[in-house]
């Protein structure tokens, strides 16, 4: 049987050629795409991270200003930010300063700045069925299945991983009208967890264990939606064991190339989306 590899690359392109458009409409009317990022504690991780987004960034022509920020200032410097028109998108880098817990901050971000779709109130938002910004990565998730021609509706979704930052949102937006689908969520109280994924036709896993998915766990019809990112003697793998499931289930998404790969085309597409609001605004 022939697998389908579902390209991840080929769907950030479109996407990016797409913005390209839009962020020359904004130019016209004098609007500067801007994302900021504050840095209160720059680890290596954190600082690779920055790069490669910033390099997304200037590829479109989308302005991307790094703050390095002590600790005490940091609700100062984002009050701020939050105030200033000429900024679009607001990220916090994680890990923070001893003493602010990542609520504490995130509950300061102005929704229309957050996109990230992390904070308390981008993700109320989403619990309520009317999204602004929803996180990227889950975002991407589904974004990858829809750009593939992958329809949602009535079918059933295995989200398997449930943390705030993947798991949880990715199964609200399954669940929105939007894509209606029928949603079953698994964690490592999941009783029979092959029993759920062999029923579903689409399984996203997010556990964050190399190679974790395997053939004896899923049905030859599954897609595979691979978010993991985790790396093996320096190699970046995901949590499904791709060689072992690619030519025995209906799709899947590589690791790298997959949803990693759209996920910052989709942070600019929330940037862009940002800055578009004050188009509608008339405030330009
Ligand atoms: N592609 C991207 O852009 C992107 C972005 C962010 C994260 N990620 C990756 O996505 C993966 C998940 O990230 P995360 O932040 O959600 O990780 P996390 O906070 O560690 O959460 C892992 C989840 O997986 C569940 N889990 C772990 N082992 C399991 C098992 N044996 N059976 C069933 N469920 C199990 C956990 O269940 P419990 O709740 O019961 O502990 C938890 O809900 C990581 O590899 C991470 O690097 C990718």
């Amino acid at each position: 049987m022939a697998v389908k590899i579902l390209d991840g690359k080929s769907v950030s392109r479109r996407m990016m050629e797409n913005l390209k458009e839009r962020i020359d409409n904004l130019k016209k009317h004098r609007i500067y795409p801007k994302l900021v990022t504050l840095i209160s504690v720059p680890d290596d991780s954190t600082l690779s991270y920055i790069r490669s987004q910033r390099r997304s960034a200037e590829k479109l022509g989308i302005i991307f200003e790094e703050i390095p920020v002590d600790g005490t200032k940091l609700f100062e410097r984002l009050e701020k930010l939050n105030e200033d028109e000429k900024v679009h998108g607001i990220m916090v880098t994680q890990p923070l300063p001893k003493g602010i817990t990542p609520v504490d901050l995130l509950m300061r971000i102005d929704p229309k700045k957050d996109v990230e779709g992390v904070s308390p109130a981008s993700l109320g938002r989403l619990v309520i069925g009317e999204p602004m910004f929803i996180p990227c990565t889950a975002e991407a998730a589904v974004r990858i299945l829809v750009e593939n021609g992958y329809d949602l509706n009535g079918k059933h979704s295995v989200v398997i991983g449930r943390s705030t930052t993947v798991g949880k949102p990715l199964a609200l937006m399954l669940l929105l009208k939007k894509y209606n689908s029928t949603v079953t969520v698994c964690h490592t109280g999941t009783k029979d967890l092959s029993l759920h994924i062999k029923q579903a036709d689409y399984v996203f896993v997010a556990v964050g264990k190399a190679g974790f998915l395997r053939r004896e766990m899923v049905s030859r019809r599954n897609v595979i939606v691979d978010i993991g990112i985790n790396f093996v003697d320096g190699k970046l793998v995901g949590d499904a064991d791709f060689e072992d499931l690619k030519d025995f289930v209906e799709a899947i998404t590589p690791v790298p190339g997959g949803v990693g790969s759209v996920t910052t085309a989709i942070l600019m597409e929330h940037l862009v989306r940002s800055a578009e609001r004050l188009l509608e605004e008339g405030k330009t």
